[in-house]
């Protein structure tokens, strides 16, 4: 019976370590703690996919071409018998009646916000009045601003009224927005990788700025309907990262988070965190569980032998008596 009741006090430390070890393993299983896990997951995932569109929004412009004829009524003035001119495009500009053609424009567009820019070379001289009127429009920008936009252009020359007024100094403005551009029937297709954007016959009007550089029309004056095409290149769109299925062991988590650089704290899992945390407390509670187990086995042990004792005491005494 002794070595029996020694036997089971014996095992009962590693049993009730063990139990505290499994209700430790149970409690980093929890429900409360598994929680955190696909908050971890889709957060991480979430920024993932903003890093994805962004770059999948970035298009690059490879080509364009614009036709505009400017305003009509300035080149009809120019061509006729006031002003007895002419124009001279360069630089890859072309002109065939009623309008003008800049190709090879480059720039960049991004679909989830319609806002973009398209580059041009070359420009228009136009001269008159034998050689009072000189003024050239070069450089030409078109920006695009969900729905709307502008032309920007070089421009230099003289002014009508300092030419009336007798001073022919050549004033010089860069990247003027000299029309609005309604765009609100731009169309915008992306196939893939592959971005087609075009406006036929959009509206344009000189703006107040375009007034005080070219003159003579008032802020709000129709100019030439502009018309374009454009082809670019979008990045690829990034595969999102799949999350991983399981986590690592605490052990593993928390090798992971110290052995990241200074702003490991910032980056540090919660469920890797709590996991150490978990980890810590079961192994000394495992430890204060195994010791008040010891502490009373040990206690129980004494008292069967102290009890033995007795017993064999008691017999010894009964037995003298029995003499
Ligand atoms: C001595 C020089 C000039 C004279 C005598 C002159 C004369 C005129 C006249 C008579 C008109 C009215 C045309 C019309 O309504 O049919 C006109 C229009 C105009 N002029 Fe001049 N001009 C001179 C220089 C210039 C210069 C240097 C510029 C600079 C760009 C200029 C730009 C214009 C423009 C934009 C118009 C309006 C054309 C339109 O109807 O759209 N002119 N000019």
């Amino acid at each position: 019976m002794r070595s029996a009741a020694r036997r089971r006090a014996a095992t009962t430390v590693p049993v009730a370590a063990s139990m505290a070890v499994a209700a430790l393993v149970a409690l980093t299983a929890s429900p409360a703690v598994a929680a955190d896990r696909p908050a971890l997951a889709s957060a991480q995932t979430a920024t993932a996919t903003a890093t994805a569109t962004a770059a999948s929004n970035s298009c690059t412009i490879t080509d364009a071409t614009v036709t505009w004829g400017f305003k009509e009524s300035f080149r009809s003035y120019i061509s006729g018998s006031i002003a007895k001119g002419a124009w001279e495009p360069f630089g890859g500009v072309s002109y065939a009646t009623p309008v003008f053609t800049w190709t090879g424009g480059t720039g960049e567009f991004d679909p989830a916000t319609g806002a973009g820019t398209l580059s041009f070379g070359g420009g228009i001289r136009f001269t008159g009045h034998n050689g009072l009127l000189d003024s050239t429009v070069q450089n030409a920008t078109l920006t695009m601003s969900g729905g709307s936009g502008q032309v920007l252009l070089d421009l230099s020359g003289v002014s009508m009224d300092s030419a009336l007024a007798g001073d022919d100094t050549v004033q010089t403005h860069t990247q003027v927005p000299l029309v609005t551009l309604d765009l609100a029937g731009m169309t915008v297709d992306r196939s893939g990788e592959t971005l087609t954007l075009s406006a036929t016959d959009a509206a344009t009007a000189i703006t107040a700025e375009g007034f005080e550089a070219f003159g003579n029309y008032e802020a709000g004056t129709a100019f030439d309907p502009l018309t374009f095409t454009a082809t670019g290149e979008c990045a690829a769109e990034t595969p999102e990262p799949t999350p991983e299925p399981t986590e690592p062991a605490a052990d593993e988590a928390a090798v992971t988070n110290t052995s990241n650089s200074a702003d490991s704290s910032d980056d540090a899992s919660p469920a890797a965190l709590v996991a150490v945390i978990v980890s810590s407390v079961g192994a000394a509670l495992a430890a204060t569980v195994a010791g008040i187990f010891a502490v009373r086995a040990a206690r129980r042990r004494k008292q069967r032998d102290e009890s033995a004792e007795r017993e064999a005491t008691d017999s010894a005494a009964g037995d003298g008596s029995s003499t």
